[in-house]
């Protein structure tokens, strides 16, 4: 949440740090602001509520040159969406400006401390706490920027990726970090500062990831600097980052969504490669591989996840337990990490994550760790904080994902799964050879089947426009396809703002029936499986009741045809990659349905894509 970029050298800073910040725009989206520093050492901030589109036309009038620059588009944590409250913050006198990633949890105290000391504040935000703070801290010791920013950062609990500028130096930005993501891209006699690496890939494919607790002096044309907080030298992880850049851009399609959704016949291939043999059949994961031992021992499994990541690691503990015969847990992971959990040692602690940066995901994986659990991460962004931290991992592939809403993510996390429980079930010998093969057989077909899918795009199109005006939605689905039913449902709710909830099919009866009346949409995922003759009837006693009923089944499914109103077909494939190709028409009728409302689709109201704060 809120994205940070950053540059110094001798290039125009300004529009560096706005390409960057628009790059970034997925982080948040209610106001955008910059810094610069002048070649006369002047600091000029300017901010505004809004996009940073409406930043780019706030400052197309003003002088904006300079070769230094701080940018920041906001999340708001602490204070509305405002002018006052956007980034970034100027001290008292002027002198620093300041952006900020995080929550300052002690904000109060050190902003009451400072008022004593004669400071007043423009704004709501704790980030202009800790400018002050800063300030407070240089003047009281008169001491360097890095040094002031060092000790007030002692003196602050909570999540930062801060960059602070100082008027006077046009050299230089000093950045520091803790909880929140941070890289610095290195150029030719010039930094770039970004809170994701992506953002900055036109410029350097080198970054230097900042851990927790360090602080970074970046001066042009020096060697980048790094303190951790007890002034002892910081460990310089640099790391090479091959992207290419239209991955970044919409490529023709109308929303970054429809795109992500479009390519994953593409990304489940990019997903598998090199990793199933077509020959043999065979999987190899070197995550898995290499830890044999702790997979072949392990006493549970604990998927820890957010969001959509949570509803693909509800499918993995069918797949976990089904395949390999290990229990699994799923935890969300913002209530496994405040509730005293029991971990074991020979637990293995999954941590899923498209970002590899959500403050709650990071937070759990690190009690497990500490407790002494082997922690394996699935995540998509390469770099990231949980993929830094974890003890081994698979990484998804499928490419930036910029939709607020997580399509390709989903179906990359659950092909993953997949991946991993066939390596382990062919270690453990809990399916038998020509199980294992089936299943890898279908999984090399996704492809083209969720090609066929996809094909089927101007039907749902059509489907959701009788579907615009709905209240309220309802979906159902039973085994591997209940969390399916629960990704469709939050797909339409946060991007359509459509009341929409997700059920086990046979749950209806104990209460949710209760909604159902003409008004009321039911999409019921009803593809063959072993409980499909009872979620037919599910079907049955919905249509009983006057409600409209929209099936996901199989071609030519008679049976549950005559029980719905509307019908989408795909194909079918294993059951336990169903949910990959049942979640496409899903994707896409939340997608149209947010179209015909108007919605911004990328961009959902209140949501951003990575969420760094609890
Ligand atoms: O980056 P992560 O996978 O850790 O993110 C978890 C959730 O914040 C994320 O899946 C969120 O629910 C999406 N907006 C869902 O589309």
């Amino acid at each position: 949440m809120c994205g940070i970029v950053g540059y110094v050298g001798d290039r125009d800073a300004c529009p560096i740090i706005i390409k960057g910040l628009k790059r970034l725009e997925y982080r948040g989206y209610d106001s955008a602001g910059v810094a610069i520093v002048n070649d006369k050492g002047e600091l000029n901030v300017f901010k505004c509520k809004g996009k940073v589109s409406g930043l780019e036309e706030f400052i197309s009038e003003k002088d904006t040159r300079g070769c230094v620059g701080i940018a920041h588009t906001r999340w708001a944590t602490h204070g509305e969406p405002s002018d006052r409250n956007a980034h970034p913050h100027y001290s008292a006198s002027g002198n620093l400006a300041l952006i900020h990633n995080g929550i300052i949890e002690n904000f109060r105290v050190l902003k009451d401390a400072l008022i004593q000391n004669g400071y007043t504040f423009k704004s709501s935000t704790d980030s202009e706490v800790l400018v002050n703070l800063i300030e407070y801290v240089k003047q009281s010791n008169d001491c360097s920027l890095e040094e002031a920013v060092r000790l007030a950062l002692k003196q602050v609990v909570g999540a930062y990726a801060i960059a602070v500028v100082e008027r006077g130096n046009n050299s230089r930005i000093v950045a520091a970090r803790q909880s929140s993501p941070m890289v610095i891209g290195i150029g030719k006699g010039e930094y770039f500062l970004s809170s994701d690496a992506a953002s900055i890939i036109d410029y350097t494919n080198d970054f230097a990831y900042l851990n927790d607790g360090e602080i970074a002096v970046i001066e042009k044309g020096k060697d980048l600097e790094i303190k951790t907080l007890d002034n002892e030298d910081g460990h310089l992880d640099i790391r090479r980052l091959e992207l290419s850049i239209s991955q970044l851009e919409k490529g023709g399609y109308p929303h970054f969504m429809l795109k992500e959704i479009h390519e994953q016949p593409n990304t489940i291939v990019d997903c598998i490669r090199g990793r199933i043999n077509p020959e043999t059949l065979e999987v190899y994961l070197s995550g898995v591989a290499l830890n044999k031992e702790k997979f072949l021992n392990a006493g549970r499994i604990i998927f820890v996840a957010c969001g959509t990541s949570w509803h693909a690691s509800l499918i993995g503990e069918h797949i976990f337990e089904n395949m390999c015969r290990i229990p699994v847990e799923v935890e969300y992971a913002s209530e496994f990490r405040y509730r005293n959990p029991i971990i074991r040692k020979d637990d293995i602690v999954i941590a899923v994550s498209q970002s590899g940066e959500t403050a709650d995901t990071l937070a759990a994986l690190e009690i497990a760790k500490k407790a002494g659990a082997f922690v394996y991460g699935i995540c998509n962004a390469v770099g990231s904080s949980i993929a830094r931290v974890t003890d081994s991992g698979t990484y998804i592939h499928v490419g930036p994902e910029i939709g607020v809403a997580s399509t390709k993510a989903f179906t990359g996390q659950v092909t993953v799964m997949a991946m991993m429980a066939l390596c382990i079930a062919q270690m453990k010998g809990t399916m038998t050879e020509e199980q294992r093969h089936a299943v890898v057989r279908d999984m090399l077909r996704l492809p083209e089947i969720t090609k066929e899918v996809l094909s089927t795009d101007s039907v749902i199109a059509d489907l959701a426009k009788i579907f615009t005006y709905a209240h309220n939605f309802i979906y159902l689905g039973r085994g591997y396809n209940y969390p399916t039913a629960l990704e469709g449902a939050l797909k339409l709710k946060e991007i359509s703002y459509i009341h929409a909830e997700g059920y086990p099919a046979a749950e209806m009866k104990h209460g949710p029936i209760a909604l159902i009346d003409t008004e009321m949409p039911t999409v019921v995922i009803a593809t063959p499986d072993h409980t499909h003759d009872k979620t037919v009837s599910n079907m049955e006693e919905i249509k009983a009741r006057g409600g409209k009923i929209i099936a996901v089944m199989a071609h030519g499914d008679e049976h549950a045809s005559k029980s719905a109103d509307y019908v989408i077909e795909v194909p079918v494939c294993s059951e336990c990659l169903m949910p990959i190709v049942v979640s496409i028409p899903l994707q896409l009728l939340a997608y149209y349905i947010a179209v015909y409302k108007g919605r911004n689709v990328d961009q959902p109201r209140n949501l951003a894509k990575s969420v760094t704060v609890e």
